[in-house]
C-alpha cells in the first residue's frame, strides 16, 4: 500500500496537467452543436483508461457514448473476488454566460491550489480521482483486493437518457457488490463527507402561446393578451410567501423529517452568514418551517432555471411577444415519484391558464430521489477510507443535486451507492468559474486507493 501512496505522490503533477487535458474537452451535453467534442472526450477517457492499464471499451448508444473500463481479471479466479463499480460522467454542463468567467471555461488554468474550468468538479477531476488510484495499483504492481470496473457515461447532465438500457444489456458485467461514485459535495476540507440521500428531479418547459406573430404593442396593446405577462402571473401563483409551492398535492407524499435526522443536520457546520455571502443574495429565502440544510437537501421545490420571451436584444423594441417559455426542474424528495408530481403539476397549470393563451407543456426528464442507509458495512468501509485520506472525521449528509442513474444501479444491478464526493460548496458547479481544489483532487485519490482495502476486508 505504501507504494501505492508514493505514487500518487510523485506523479501529482502530470495528474494535475492530465485533469487539465481532460477539462479541455468542450463536453456539454445539453447542445447538439457538441456531438463531435462529446465523442473526441470520450475517445480521451478510453486512451486515459487503457493506457493505466485498463482493459476499455467504447460503448454506442442512441445518445453519447459510454466508456467501460476494467481492472485486469485474475486468470484463475479462486474465491468469489468482490466487485466494484465506479461511475463517473464526462459530459458537463453548459457555461454560459461566457463574460462571467474570469478565463475560457474550456481554457483550464491552474491558480491558487485549483482547477479553473467547466467540468473541473463536476465531474471530470472527482471521476479521474479514483482513475489515478487504480492506476497507482497497477502501476506499481500493488494486487488490487477487488475488481474495479469505471462506467463513464456522456448524458448525465441530462438525465443519462442511454444508460438505463445499458445497464439492462450488460447486467452480467457490471453486477457488483457496489457503486462507487464521487459526484457530490462535502461540508468543508475539515468534513469529508458520506452522502446517504439525494434529491430526485422533474423537468420541463412551459410555452404560453399569444398571437401568431410579434405584434406592435403600440397598435394592438391593450386588445390581446401578453404571453410574457400571462406567463409571470401564472408562475407568481405556484409558490406561497412562506416558500411553500402551491401545487394541490405537490407535498402528499413527502417524507417527513424524523426528529433523529433534524437533529444530525443540526451538527452539521453551517454559518447562515457565510453562507449568504457565498451565493451573493441580500437575505436567504427558503420553506418556513425549516433550516437552510433541510431546505436545501430534504425538501421538494419548483425552480424556474430559464425564463425567455420577446426581445433580448441592445436597445428597446415595443413587441407583444407571440410567446413566452418558462424551463422549470422540480427537486423532489422520498416518496416523491417524477411522474405522479408531473401530473399534479400539469393539472393545475392547465386550470391556472387563462383562455387567452395556449398552454403547452413538455416533459424533459426525470429521476426519483435516492435514501439509503449509512449504517452498512459498505457504508461503514467508505467511512473508514475518508477519515485516513482526509485525517478528520466524517460527516454523513443528503444532499441537494441529483445524480439520475442511482436508482437504476439499485433496481438492475441491485446495488447501492457509495457517495463519496469531493466538491467544496464554492466550487462553483453549473456556475461561471467552476473549480476543483487540488487538496480534495490528491485526498479523493489517496480515498480511493484505501477505499479498495477497506470494502474488500471481512
Ligand atoms: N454532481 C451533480 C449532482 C450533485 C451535485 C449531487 C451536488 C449532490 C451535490 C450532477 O452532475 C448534476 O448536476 N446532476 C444534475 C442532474 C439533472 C440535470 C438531471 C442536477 O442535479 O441538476
Ligand atoms: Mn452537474
Amino acid at each position: 500500500m505504501q507504494a501505492v501512496i508514493d505514487y500518487l505522490r510523485e506523479h501529482e503533477q502530470r495528474f494535475v496537467a492530465e485533469l487539465c487535458d481532460y477539462v479541455r474537452f468542450p463536453s456539454v451535453s445539453a447542445q447538439a452543436e457538441h456531438g463531435q467534442d462529446l465523442r473526441a472526450c470520450a475517445d480521451w477517457v478510453l486512451k486515459h483508461c487503457r493506457e493505466i492499464g485498463l482493459e476499455a471499451r467504447l460503448c454506442p448508444t442512441a445518445g453519447n457514448p459510454i466508456i467501460v473500463a476494467r481492472t485486469p481479471r485474475a486468470k484463475s479466479p479462486g474465491a468469489r473476488r468482490r466487485h466494484f463499480v465506479v461511475y463517473g460522467h464526462y459530459d458537463v454542463q453548459p457555461p454560459e454566460p461566457l463574460d462571467l468567467w474570469s478565463s475560457p471555461p474550456f481554457e483550464p488554468r491552474v491558480a491558487d491550489g485549483v482547477v479553473l474550468g467547466r467540468g473541473a468538479s463536476d465531474n471530470k477531476g472527482q471521476n479521474l480521482a479514483h482513475l489515478m488510484a487504480v492506476e497507482a495499483y497497477l502501476k506499481t504492481g500493488t494486487p488490487l483486493p477487488c475488481d474495479v470496473t469505471f462506467v463513464i457515461e456522456g448524458e448525465e447532465e441530462v438525465g443519462s437518457r442511454s444508460l438505463e438500457s445499458f445497464l439492462r444489456e450488460q447486467r452480467a458485467e457490471l453486477g457488483c457488490d457496489a457503486v462507487v461514485i464521487s459526484d457530490t459535495g462535502m461540508p468543508s476540507p475539515k468534513h469529508p463527507a458520506l452522502t446517504y440521500a439525494l434529491r430526485g428531479i422533474a423537468a420541463c418547459e412551459v410555452t404560453l402561446h399569444g398571437p401568431a406573430r410579434d405584434l406592435h404593442s403600440g397598435i394592438f396593446g391593450g386588445t390581446v393578451d401578453n404571453p410574457a405577462m400571462a406567463l409571470c402571473q401564472l408562475l407568481g401563483k405556484l409558490r406561497d410567501k412562506h416558500g411553500r409551492v402551491a401545487i394541490p398535492g405537490f407535498y402528499d407524499d413527502v417524507e417527513p423529517l424524523s426528529a433523529y435526522e433534524r437533529k444530525q443536520f443540526a451538527r452539521l457546520p453551517f454559518k447562515a452568514r457565510d453562507y449568504q455571502k457565498l451565493l451573493g443574495v441580500p437575505k436567504l429565502f427558503g420553506e418556513r418551517g425549516f433550516t437552510p440544510m433541510e431546505q436545501r437537501s430534504a425538501r421538494p421545490t419548483f425552480e424556474i432555471n430559464g425564463l425567455t420571451s420577446g426581445y433580448q436584444g441592445e436597445g428597446s423594441k415595443t413587441i407583444i411577444p407571440a410567446w413566452a417559455r418558462a424551463k422549470i426542474t422540480i427537486r423532489l424528495v422520498p416518496n416523491q415519484e417524477p411522474a405522479r408530481v408531473m401530473k399534479r403539476v400539469q393539472r393545475h397549470l392547465k386550470k391556472l391558464c387563462p383562455p387567452t393563451v395556449r398552454l403547452e407543456l413538455k416533459w424533459r426528464h426525470g429521476a426519483e430521489p435516492y435514501l439509503v442507509s449509512p449504517t452498512g458495512a459498505e457504508a461503514q468501509a467508505a467511512l473508514r477510507a475518508l477519515r485516513s485520506a482526509f485525517g478528520c472525521e466524517p460527516v454523513l449528509i443528503r444532499e441537494g443535486g441529483s445524480i439520475p442513474i442511482v436508482n437504476e444501479f439499485k433496481k438492475i444491478l441491485r446495488a447501492d451507492s457509495l457517495l463519496v464526493g469531493l466538491a467544496l460548496p464554492d466550487d462553483n458547479a453549473h456556475s461561471p468559474n467552476e473549480k476543483f481544489d487540488l487538496g480534495c483532487f490528491a485526498k479523493g485519490q489517496l480515498m480511493s486507493a484505501y477505499l479498495w482495502q477497506e470494502l474488500s476486508r471481512g
